[in-house]
């Protein structure tokens, strides 16, 4: 797949928007390399960042004991953490038994999905889906909120027009919609919510502070699309619901793609903020928007200098750090100051490896599945997107720079990770560690990088000691959030159902 420079490159299902930079902030220029520093120049810049993202046990552990407390801290009053610890309005998670045509709607990244589900209950399951992906114009992801979903919901509409025979609405309803969005959204019910901010690049206008599905139901008007959304969703909700539904196990959802976050099942009555919080089962689906997560992390003057140019800075640092919107552009940043160290990628600075979000994670993930004797795919990808000629010697440093910055992001969401079972433990004694549990992941970081995931892996091995990770089953759940969302919407159907 291949996208215009301007807009965002792709690399097996990883999509990383370009939007989030400021244009002023960066002006292209060919600089003189200072010659005969000595290859100890970069050797520091290295030595330096592999120390400072360094995260042996104790870092690790401080990060997953300070996500425990500022999940309790965001549980207890509204705004009393980084994390905002978001109601779901997702007490019933599905059975098994939905049953009939429902749709799902997904956006959260440079592309939306739509998807069309007919559900057979408990003995027939999913009977038939279908889905659709459509990308993202770069100048809707900086336009307005009208443009942005009235092309949605024109993609929706065309979508709808191709159902076919398999697929069959009972008579007298509309079509029903889980609507996954993925982004900050301050549920009021299971079908309203209130957009906090934008993030992952995108800075639409006019719709922080609006309900979104008002947002898409006006625009579904607008297209004629009589279409009604029962479920209104966070990726990591939708995934929760979409793997459970196959695995009862399953009690917290983690996305590692372009952006990041977690929910999990919480106890009603340990959420001192709601304390009217009541549901059937007890329990709730909770949001935690980790991405927003900054205690105790191991940062470096690159990450400090991506954020201050960044269309969010101060916000969003665990995001910065883990996902995979970012990782190719801090090794970017750790490059180019070692080329302005000395000259051992040539006498000049290459102009696309001044530009931001020239080298990306696709690219550093790629690179670090090279085995060839002469690294010749880091060559060529060096090359290409950086505009750096390399030797073979250029190519092993850069690779322990991707190497060390992929490690830091796994090993931290590894440590997030066991925070958040920690929490749960700590709430619900032996429901976590007593037993077998599920952590549902999804998001083409987690599934396209192997080096990355392994990390996380380690870490959470690391923290939990072989016996307690045993019990602890970390799964890939591919694409589980548009079927989630798509459950979501039966069990909180508008119509009355026997299921
Ligand atoms: C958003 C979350 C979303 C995550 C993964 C973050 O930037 O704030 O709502 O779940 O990305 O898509």
């Amino acid at each position: 797949m291949s996208m215009p420079a301007a807009s965002a490159a792709a690399i097996g299902s990883l999509c990383f928007p370009i939007s989030r930079i400021r244009p002023s902030s960066f002006r292209p220029r060919m600089t003189a390399i200072r010659s005969g520093a000595g290859v100890d120049t970069i050797n520091h810049v290295l030595t330096k960042l592999q120390k400072e993202c360094a995260t042996p046990l104790p870092v690790l552990r401080h990060v997953a004991d300070s996500m425990a407390n500022d999940m309790r801290a965001g549980l207890a009053v509204d705004g009393g953490s980084d994390l905002k610890m978001i109601l779901s309005y997702v007490d019933a998670l599905p059975t098994g038994n939905e049953k009939g045509l429902f749709y799902a709607l997904d956006l959260g990244g440079t592309n939306f999905r739509v998807l069309r589900v007919q559900l057979g209950g408990m003995d027939q399951r999913v009977i038939a889906t279908e889905a659709e992906q459509v990308s993202i114009p770069q100048e809707l992801m900086s336009g307005t909120s009208e443009e942005l979903f009235d092309f949605i919901a024109s993609g929706l509409a065309k979508f709808a027009e191709k159902e076919s025979g398999e697929f069959q609405l009972s008579q007298g309803r509309n079509r029903e919609l889980g609507f996954t969005f993925s982004f900050p959204v301050k549920q009021t019910s299971i079908d309203s919510g209130i957009l906090i901010k934008w993030t992952k690049g995108f800075a639409v206008s006019g719709t922080a502070g609006k309900d979104v599905v008002a947002c898409l139901n006006e625009a579904m008007k607008r297209q004629g699309l009589a279409m009604q959304v029962s479920a209104l969703v966070n990726d990591t909700v939708g995934t929760l619901a979409g793997a459970k539904y196959w695995d009862n196990d399953v009690m917290v959802a983690v996305i590692l793609g372009t952006g990041t976050n977690a929910c999990y099942v919480e106890r009603t009555d340990a959420i001192p903020k709601s304390p009217g919080k009541k549901s059937q089962s007890g329990t709730t689906i909770i949001n935690t928007e980790w991405g927003a997560f900054s205690t105790g992390l191991p940062l470096t003057e690159f990450d400090r200098g991506m954020d201050a140019e960044s269309i969010n800075p101060g916000e969003q640092i665990f995001e910065k750090t883990i996902s995979g919107m970012y990782l190719g552009e801090i090794v970017r940043r750790v490059v180019l100051k070692m080329a302005e160290a000395e000259s051992l990628f040539g006498n000049s600075i290459p102009e696309k490896l001044q530009t931001p979000f020239s080298l990306r994670t696709p690219h550093i993930c790629a690179m670090q599945q090279d085995t060839s004797n002469d690294l010749d795919a880091v060559g060529s990808i060096l090359f290409n997107e950086a505009g750096i000629e390399s030797n073979v010697r250029a190519r092993q440093i850069v690779l322990e720079v991707c190497d060390t910055i992929a490690k830091r992001g796994g090993r931290l969401a590894g440590a997030g990770i066991v925070g958040i079972l920690q929490k749960m433990e700590h709430d619900m004694k032996g429901v976590i560690f007593g037993k077998r549990t599920v952590v549902a992941m999804d998001g083409g970081l987690y599934e396209n990088y192997p080096q990355y995931r392994s990390y996380l892996q380690d870490a959470v091995t690391e923290l939990l000691g072989p016996a307690l990770s045993e019990k602890i089953v970390i799964e890939h759940s591919k694409d589980g959030s548009g079927i989630g969302a798509a459950l979501l919407a039966a069990a909180n159907s508008k119509y009355k159902h026997d299921f």
